[in-house]
Parts: C-alpha cells; structure tokens; sequence
C-alpha cells in the first residue's frame, strides 16, 4: 500500500495477471493459493460477514450449486475477514438450522478463509474503505488452471451475488478457450458465438461475399456462428 498526499493507494490484481500467492487457513485446512489449485478454475471470492442474511443466502446458494461448479472444473473458495471459529459456528448454523427458498440441511464443504489480518483481503482488492472499514465487499475472482485472474466482479455489500451468472460466465471463459470464440451479450450454451473479426480487407470481403463458410455475418466485423450445446458441454463439463 502506497500513500499520496494523504490518501492510500491500494493496489487491486487484474485481469490478465497471476493471481496473488498466500497460505491461509480455511474451514478445510490450510491452503497454499493458487499453488493446491493447479489444474482446476477457481473462484475466490469474498463476503462481508459471518452470521449475516445476504451472507448466509449467498452461502446456501453456492454450496447447494458446488456439484455443478466441479463437473466444470471449478472449485469454490470464499473469505471474510473473521476468524475459523466464527466460520465454524456459522457454517454449523447454515447447516442445523436454516431453511430458505427450499434450501435446508446444507452443508458448505469448499474451504472458508479466515483473514482476521486482512491480509488475503488487502492483497486481492476486496477491502473497499468507501463501502466499509471493516467488511470486505462482496468480490469474485475467476482464475485458470494457469492461476491466471481472468474475470472479477465486485458486488457492494448490500447486494447478493447472482450465482447462474456466475456459472455463465465460468462456462462461457472456457468456451472462449476451448473454440477460439467469444461470447455475445447474455449468452448461454446453445447461442451462435462470435468470431474473430477479419484480418484483412480480403478476408472482410470475402465474408461479406458470403464466401467462409458456416458463418453469418452482420457487418464485415461482426460475424456468428452456430455452436450447439452439446459441442460446449461435451467439451467442458467432466463426466
Ligand atoms: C448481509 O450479508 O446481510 C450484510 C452484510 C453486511 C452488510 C449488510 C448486509
């Protein structure tokens, strides 16, 4: 953390870097991140506090989608700034005595960082004094199996997360890796991907001449093409 004239100057991780390196203790046991992630997509992400209801929903939904997120490769990593016993008894109260939109009995078995110094929560952007001192925000960091950050999105904290866009976007990362494509507003598995745009005027008079195959151009750097459903998941979800 740097100052100037008076205001700190906290630097955040971007997209494109390698994701921040720490050894923690979480409800599972101690991590070396990203090092145990090696191979997997992970999402870190944090809340602002045990034992609170945006929280606690947030927490049913994620753990209750867990399954989901692993078949894509994805393992789940959360954080607050309170401590492993605070963690402990509050996973235990989801799990004795919460009942909420058909969710109960529900067991979060990904691991819960406690970071009581902050210093998971510093490194990784998530303590945002302008929203609060002493909550992190609502952040999620999507990262590769390279440990690079490829996606983060920031909730305040009055704001639950909403967990099938968190599953789209993981879902539609990969896809971008795998088929060399983008992915257009809203897109869902099954939806036409974009292409990279013409590289030459050739090449963009060529598309508009109709003449590549398999794709619909709008404009001569705006073309689609269909890619079914089965094509992304077969490729992406583990059997
Ligand atoms: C919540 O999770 O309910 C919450 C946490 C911090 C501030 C406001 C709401």
């Amino acid at each position: 953390m740097e100052e100037n004239q008076g205001q700190q100057i906290v630097s955040m991780p971007r997209i494109g870097e390698a994701a921040p390196v720490f050894k923690a203790v979480t409800t599972q046991g101690e991590i070396n991140f990203p090092a145990d992630y090696k191979g997997s997509w992970v999402i870190l992400f944090s809340h602002p506090a045990d034992f609170t209801p945006v929280c606690t929903s947030e927490f049913m939904t994620f753990a209750t989608m867990e399954e989901q997120f692993n078949k894509a490769n994805c393992k789940l990593v959360g954080l607050s700034i309170d401590g492993l016993y605070s963690h402990i008894a509050w996973l235990r109260t989801i799990k004795e005595k919460i009942e909420y939109k058909g969710m109960k009995d529900v067991e979060v078995t990904f691991p819960l960082i406690e970071d009581i110094t902050m210093e998971v929560a510093t490194k990784y952007g998530m303590m945002m004094p302008g929203e609060s001192n002493t909550k992190a925000v609502r952040a999620v960091f999507f990262i590769d199996p390279k440990g690079i950050i490829r996606t983060i999105i920031y909730y305040p904290l009055s704001l639950g997360r909403n967990f099938e866009e968190l599953y789209r976007a993981l879902i539609a990362l990969q896809t971008a890796d795998e088929f060399g494509v983008a992915t257009p507003a809203d897109w869902q598995p099954g939806d036409d991907v974009i292409v990279s745009p013409a590289g030459s005027c050739g090449s963009a008079k060529d598309r508009m001449e109709g003449k590549e195959e398999g794709l619909d151009c709008k404009d001569w750097f705006f073309c689609t093409k269909k890619m079914d459903k089965e094509t992304v998941l077969n490729k992406i979800l583990k059997k």
